[in-house]
């Protein structure tokens, strides 16, 4: 004969394992919301940029190019970008995705060619790099 045991869980098991999961889910939210103050980012801009309609300029900045040209841009081991910021739309894609510069320079490669190396992983958008760039026209 078997007991209700036998057929599924016990209460206290289900209320375990809801108890697990609502932590879970608390966990995770923090983490998204402690990710989006890490990135300087919050509100509508973080709304847009999870479900991918506007990419986020300073989240791509601080995921690519920080790293070489400071959390600010003043310049790090990459020269600061605030005269990149002013250059038309066109000319700071071609820089970034082919290292060359509106005055003809090729650019050294250790600035990366972003059109193979991607960002974050997968190929540059011009969407992207608008966003970049206007992100670095917001720096003082
Ligand atoms: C691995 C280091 C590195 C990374 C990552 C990097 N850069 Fe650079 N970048 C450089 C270096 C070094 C130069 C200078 C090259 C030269 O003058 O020959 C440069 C130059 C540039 C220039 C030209 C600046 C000028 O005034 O001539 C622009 C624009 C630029 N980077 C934008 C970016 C952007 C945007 C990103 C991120 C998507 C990025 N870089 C990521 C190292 C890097």
């Amino acid at each position: 004969m078997s007991g209700a045991e036998d057929r599924g869980f016990t209460r206290g098991q289900i209320t375990a394992f809801v108890a697990t999961l609502a932590v879970a889910a608390a966990l995770g939210t923090a983490a998204y919301q402690a990710g989006e103050r890490l990135a300087g980012t919050g509100g509508g801009a973080a709304v847009s940029a999870a479900t991918g309609t506007v990419p986020d300029g300073g989240a791509l900045y601080a995921g690519n190019c920080a790293g070489c040209h400071g959390a600010d841009a003043r310049g790090a081991l990459g020269p600061a970008l605030a005269a990149p910021a002013g250059w038309s739309a066109a000319e700071f894609t071609q820089a970034v995705l082919h290292g060359r510069t509106p005055d003809g320079r090729t650019l050294s490669t250790v600035m990366p060619r972003f059109e193979t190396a991607g960002l974050d992983g997968s190929a540059a958008t011009e969407a992207q790099l608008n966003a970049i760039q206007a992100y670095l026209k917001t720096l003082p």
